[in-house]
C-alpha cells in the first residue's frame, strides 16, 4: 500500500514538472510573440515620427499592447465594434434619471456610443483599472466621473460615490474569465445600486450566458449574436425581479 503510494506520489510529481515545463515554453512563446509586435509598432512608429510629429498611438495598438502585458484581465485584442458599443448601449433609457454607470470602459467605445444614444457625459461614472486606459478616459471625457479602481469591489467605489440610484450599468469587464461565484456578486452589488428594474448590461463572446437565470432573482435576455465584432460578440441584459 505505502509502496503503491510513494509510486503515485512520483507520478504526480513527474506530472507537475511536465505541466511547469509546459506552461514555461508556452509563456516564452507568447512573449517572443509580444515582443515582435512591439518591435513592429516601434518600426512603424520611428517611420511616421521621421515624417511628422510623433502621432497618437491609436486605440488598437493600445489595446494589442495592453492584451500582451494582461491578456485576462483585458479580455480583448481590440476595442469593441460600433454595432457591438450601439447595441449595449441601446438598453439604456436616454431619458431615464440618475448615474450610468460603465465597467471596464477600456478606451471608450461604448462610453462613446452612450453618448451618442444621448446619455449626457456628466451622468457617466467611468471605472476602470488600467492606467493608460485612464489617462486616455481622463483626456476624452473630462465631464465624465473616473474611478481607477477595482470593479470588482463595486460596492465599495460606488456606495458613497453615487448620489442617487444607477440607471444602468453597463460592463465590458471580461466576466467570464472570474469564477462563477464573483460573477454572481458582482452582478448583484451591481443591481443592488440601481434603481428596480434597471439593466445590467454585459457582452460576452460564449455562447452562454455569463450568469444562469437559476442563480438569482434576476430576468436574463439576450441580443442576437452580433457577428460584426472581433470575435462575434453577444449582449446579456439582467435586471431585478423581485427585492431580496
Ligand atoms: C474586453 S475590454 C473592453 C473594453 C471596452 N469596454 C470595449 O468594449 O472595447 C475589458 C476592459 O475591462 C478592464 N478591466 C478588466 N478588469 C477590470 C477590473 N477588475 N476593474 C476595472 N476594469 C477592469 C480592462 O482594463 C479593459 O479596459
Amino acid at each position: 500500500m505505502e509502496r503503491r503510494f510513494r509510486l503515485l506520489e512520483a507520478r504526480k510529481y513527474l506530472l507537475e514538472r511536465k505541466i511547469e515545463r509546459q506552461i514555461r515554453l508556452l509563456e516564452q512563446k507568447r512573449d517572443g510573440i509580444g515582443k515582435k509586435i512591439e518591435e513592429q509598432i516601434r518600426n512603424f512608429e520611428r517611420k511616421r515620427g521621421s515624417r511628422k510629429k510623433a502621432i497618437p498611438l491609436d486605440d488598437e495598438v493600445r489595446f494589442i499592447r495592453s492584451w500582451i502585458e494582461r491578456p485576462l484581465t483585458i479580455g480583448a485584442v481590440t476595442p469593441s465594434s460600433k454595432i457591438l458599443a450601439r447595441t449595449m448601449a441601446r438598453y439604456v433609457d436616454p431619458n431615464s434619471d440618475g448615474p450610468v454607470v460603465e465597467l471596464g470602459p477600456g478606451t471608450g467605445p461604448v462610453t462613446e456610443a452612450l453618448m451618442e444614444a444621448g446619455i449626457a457625459p456628466s451622468r457617466l461614472v467611468l471605472v476602470e483599472f488600467n492606467p493608460a486606459f485612464c489617462r486616455i478616459l481622463r483626456s476624452r471625457y473630462p465631464e465624465a466621473t473616473l474611478v481607477e479602481g477595482d470593479a470588482y469591489s463595486l460596492r465599495r467605489l460606488l456606495e458613497a460615490l453615487l448620489l442617487q440610484p444607477a440607471a444602468a450599468v453597463v460592463s465590458g469587464l471580461p466576466l467570464v474569465t472570474k469564477p462563477i461565484r464573483q460573477r454572481l456578486r458582482l452582478i448583484r452589488d451591481a443591481l443592488d445600486l440601481m434603481v428596480p428594474g434597471a439593466p445590467f448590461v454585459q457582452f460576452t463572446y460564449s455562447v452562454a450566458a455569463p450568469l444562469p437565470r437559476r442563480l438569482g432573482n434576476f430576468s436574463v435576455e439576450s441580443s442576437e449574436r452580433i457577428w460584426m465584432n472581433i470575435p462575434p460578440a453577444r449582449v446579456w441584459v439582467y435586471r431585478k425581479t423581485d427585492a431580496r
